[in-house]
């Protein structure tokens, strides 16, 4: 079991960086990310093939942590083409985006696929990274939180307590994902706030206390104003993640 200190400074790659590239990055990423660097924690979601690439570079680097960006729900069988979180687990990683905006919206991932890996991310003893956010339509007509409680309930219906543990969050607007355009502090405040009431009247202080990352054209110029909020435990960082130094600042950004 991995707990996480916050911030927890996430890099989602999405389909970049295969093996190759992954050393090269982690050659220049490391020697910038000091490992007596304080508190937080670091994570890094390459794609499934290099994350076993990743951990034996990362070798005694207990601070950075890695996951996977996907995974199915069921362990092993006929799924051509699956991961599944015990292997997940195998190859080096101790967590796992579940339901980010691009699993829903290009490859049709409902709240109980959703719901499906989270369990099983669970089970696995991988710590799952449940991504919610609205599209701009719905917020344009005002109907952010709907979606989020909704995305979030499907989810919290089937979790139990003791889950809590190990349990991330991540905002996502879906209308800030790599287009450049972020959340206000003042946007990002509202929503985890909502997100967290959400949590604590469900079960009680433990899910007032489950982190909330968020992500959504996170840079190093305004890292630190999203970070400073203090809703905000930490950010999902997904093109700005790429280049080993723009991730780095981003990692030393704490206020
Ligand atoms: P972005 O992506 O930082 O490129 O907007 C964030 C994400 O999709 O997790």
């Amino acid at each position: 079991m991995t707990r996480i200190a916050t911030p927890l400074i996430a890099g989602n790659w999405k389909l970049n960086h295969g093996p190759t590239e992954t050393r090269a990055y982690l050659d220049a990423f490391l020697p910038l990310v000091s490992a007596a660097r304080g508190s937080g924690t670091i994570a890094l979601f390459p794609p499934a093939l290099s994350v076993s690439t990743a951990r034996e570079v990362l070798a005694g680097r207990e601070d950075i942590l890695l996951g996977v960006q996907n995974v199915h729900w069921e362990a092993a069988g006929a799924f051509t083409g699956e991961i599944s979180a015990p292997m997940a687990f195998d190859a080096g990683a101790s967590l796992a985006l579940v339901g980010h905006s691009e699993r829903r919206q290009l490859f049709g991932e409902t709240d109980d696929h959703t719901t499906r890996k989270v369990l099983a991310v669970l089970a696995a003893g991988l710590t799952p990274v449940l991504c919610v956010g609205e599209t701009l339509e719905m917020r344009e007509i005002g109907r952010e939180r709907e979606v989020v409680s909704r995305q979030l309930n499907a989810v919290i219906d089937h979790i139990e307590p003791r889950h809590l543990d190990t349990f991330v969050i991540a905002y996502e607007p879906v209308w800030a994902i790599g287009t450049g355009r972020t959340a206000t502090p003042a946007h990002a405040s509202e929503m985890h706030t909502h997100i967290r009431q959400v949590m604590a009247s469900r079960f009680g202080e433990d899910g007032a206390r489950v982190p909330i990352l968020y992500g959504g054209s996170v840079k190093p110029s305004n890292a630190m104003e999203l970070l400073a909020v203090p809703a905000v435990d930490g950010l999902l960082v997904g093109g700005a993640s790429l280049d080993p130094a723009s991730f780095a600042s981003i990692c030393a950004a704490h206020p």
